[in-house]
């Protein structure tokens, strides 16, 4: 059992209660976000009733003012801050053409910016924390992706942009927050929520290869004293499955003989690696998706 502190965001349904349940079982005094109302409530009484310890610090995720609430509720309440789960989020999935303004703005506002402001006063905690011991702080963060990123998922543009969005913050985390002793990591989970319920259809009899406690092991891994050797990855997980992504490979290079590009000499060298009619994006990673039987509600193999 672990006496240390985690801030969950998203936590009063799904993944986050799910996240929030499994620390608080394993030990943290944990600090939970959501929109003000009764679900956040009800994580924090479900804890308190099992003898954890859960503070409620509702509100906007994507608010400064809120993840200033969480940081100083971890510190004030619990003596501390040592993990900090960003796993909030929403969907207005809507084609490119066709999404507006709104629906762009919010997803990118509540994953990103959601991401971006609890990591900053986190993170400048555990600067000043550091400093002040001359040691290290304890830190880890567990932020949440998608596959949507690495599909290039065509009905959630804004969506698949947050997501690679929070994977190119985590990795700046990473390297920027190493010597404050900051493991910065990021999930891809799936599970069947309110988020994926009309995608994933209702539950199988018996176990759900879906179910959310399936995600949480990793959580715990990534947020206990084996996360001290692990950061700047991306994981894939569900069900059965822990995956470890590899960083994007070079797949072709070339040079220009005389130093200078021709538009000639160009087209030869690029012409060698796009032989497909129609083109598909080259850059879409489909190999996860035969991780598992089950996927997106569909058997992918
Ligand atoms: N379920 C999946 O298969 C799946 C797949 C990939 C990624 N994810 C990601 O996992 C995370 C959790 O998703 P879930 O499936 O549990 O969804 P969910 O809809 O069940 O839960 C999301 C929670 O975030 C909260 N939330 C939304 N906007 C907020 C805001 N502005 N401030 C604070 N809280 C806010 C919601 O109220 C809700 O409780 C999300 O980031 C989602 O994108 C989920």
């Amino acid at each position: 059992m672990t006496t240390r502190t985690a801030i969950v965001t998203g936590a009063g349904q799904g993944l986050g209660a799910a996240e929030a349940t499994a620390l608080a079982a394993a030990g943290y005094r944990v600090v939970l976000n959501d929109l003000p109302g009764p679900a956040l409530d009800a994580t924090v009484e479900r804890i308190r009733d099992s003898g954890g310890e859960a503070v409620a610090c509702p509100g906007d995720v994507a608010e400064w003012s809120t993840a200033e609430s969480l940081v100083t509720t971890a510190v004030e309440r619990f003596g501390g801050l040592d993990v900090l789960v960003n796993n909030a989020g929403v969907l207005r999935d809507r084609m490119v053409f066709a999404m507006s303004e709104q629906e762009w703005d919010t997803v990118i506002r509540v994953h990103l910016r959601g991401h971006f402001v609890t990591t900053r006063l986190a993170t400048a905690y555990w600067r000043e924390k550091t400093k002040k011991n001359g040691f290290p702080a304890y830190a880890r963060i567990v932020n949440t992706a998608s596959e949507a990123f690495l599909l290039g998922s065509a009905g959630q543009a804004n969506y698949a942009a947050a997501k690679g969005g929070i994977v190119a913050l985590t990795l700046a985390t990473a390297r920027g927050c190493a010597r404050y002793g900051v493991r910065a990591n990021v999930i891809c989970p799936r599970a069947r929520t309110a988020m994926t319920s009309e995608l994933m259809g209702p539950p199988p009899e018996g176990p759900d290869p879906l179910d959310p406690g399936h995600v949480t092991p990793l959580v715990l891994h990534l947020a206990g004293p084996a996360g001290e050797r692990i950061t700047g990855e991306v994981f894939v997980v569900h069900g059965d499955v822990v995956a470890v992504l590899g960083p994007p490979t070079v797949r072709a290079s070339f040079h220009a003989a005389t130093g200078d590009w021709t538009a000639h000499e160009l087209d030869a060298a690029l012409s060698t690696v796009f032989t497909a009619d129609p083109p598909q994006p080259g850059f879409v990673c489909e190999e996860t998706l035969p991780l598992a039987d089950t996927t997106f509600g569909e058997e992918s193999r």
